[in-house]
């Protein structure tokens, strides 16, 4: 009895963000953002993309792939860390937005990972009750949580969003094979976004900078690859599935210098893996529904296919999962 993809969706801005541009904002050129990064273009929101907005667009991409009905949906859960509202939650704004008037819905704030801690809420919801459909979505608007005076996080970013619904299948050998994910709080100042100031003084946070993304970017990429490497082989131990069988790797797009690494430490061949990070930069939660739709949509997935997913961001957490499709 697997859970099971019944269809995907998403959404990016209009407005196409290139590395030229950033050479007229901060201390950078093209070439160095091309060569360290591999990102070329990144997506920017304008009026009328909101990241819930953003959301609902994929959401209902993701539901006519299923051919459901918004009503049909019991539970909404939206990854993201740049809802422009704390309260109420992004996923709050979605259900209203698509009409899914028989949903609960919250949001989770695993930053990058988002996606995939989404993955493991709908399996757990639809094996406990199989007549459930599940929407997951990974969306962000994290250009209005950037700092752009700052060259080292400013062009890692951009904006989008995707969406998948999870349904039952009878047929055991389909769906969520099994994932392995993990958490280190301890480590937290290596990625990291304060809030709005408190109004309590007493617990106010020692040197808030302001609610925009801060990176030790030199510690996350080796942390990165090492938690995404041992996220895969714990993924892989755990379900008996080889790497040579894997279909396609959609490795969360952080950027190329930490998915090459990732890669040559895996040695997957580049055909095997869905690569769009020069297009959109870091999506945060984002990422990966992103490049699984867009993987959908180029007949990538075929029946039987199984594919791997792995990701990590600010908590910092990470994972991997492993679909057959
Ligand atoms: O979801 C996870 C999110 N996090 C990430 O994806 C980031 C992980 N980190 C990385 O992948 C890498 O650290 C980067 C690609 C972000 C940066 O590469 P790096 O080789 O680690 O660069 P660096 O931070 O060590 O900086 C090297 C130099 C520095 O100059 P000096 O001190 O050598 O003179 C930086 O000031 O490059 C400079 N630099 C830049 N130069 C031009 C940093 N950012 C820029 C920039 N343009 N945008």
């Amino acid at each position: 009895m697997g859970t099971i993809i019944l269809g995907t969706g998403s959404w990016l801005p209009r407005r196409v963000m290139s590395n030229v541009e950033l050479e007229e904002m901060v201390d950078t050129t093209d070439e160095w953002i091309r060569t360290r990064t591999g990102i070329e273009n990144r997506r920017i929101a304008g009026a009328g993309e909101k990241t819930y907005q953003l959301a609902a667009k994929a959401a209902r991409k993701a539901l006519a792939t299923a051919q459901l009905s918004a009503e049909e949906i019991e539970l909404i859960v939206v990854g993201t860390i740049s809802s422009h509202m704390l309260m109420p939650s992004c996923a709050c704004y979605v259900q209203h937005e698509i009409g899914a008037v028989n949903a609960q819905a919250y949001d989770i704030n695993a930053a990058c990972s988002g996606f995939l801690y989404g993955i493991d809420i709908a399996d757990h919801h639809i094996q406990a009750r199989k007549e459930a459909k599940v929407l997951i979505i990974g969306a962000e608007a994290i250009s209005s949580r950037l700092n752009w005076q700052d060259r080292n996080t400013c062009i890692l970013f951009g904006d989008g969003a995707g969406a998948a619904v999870f349904g039952y299948s009878e047929d055991a050998r389909r769906g969520v094979l099994g994932s392995s994910h993990g958490t280190d709080g301890s480590q937290w100042e290596l990625l990291y976004m304060h809030t709005a100031p408190s109004t309590n003084a007493d617990i106010e946070v020692a040197g808030n900078k302001g609610a925009f993304l801060v990176m030790e970017g030199k510690e996350i990429f080796k942390f990165a690859v090492k938690a995404m490497e041992e996220a895969v082989f714990r993924v892989l131990d755990d379900t008996g599935v080889s790497l040579a069988d894997v279909s396609l790797l959609i490795p969360h797009q952080a950027n190329m210098r930490i998915l090459s690494k990732l890669l040559e430490r895996l040695a997957v061949p580049r055909e095997k893996v869905f690569l769009n990070v020069m297009n959109y930069g870091n999506t945060s939660a984002a990422s990966i529904p992103i490049a699984l739709d867009e993987a959908n949509r180029a007949g990538r997935l075929k029946a039987d296919d199984t594919i791997l997913f792995c990701s990590v961001g600010g908590g910092l957490t990470w994972g991997a999962t492993l679909i057959r499709w």
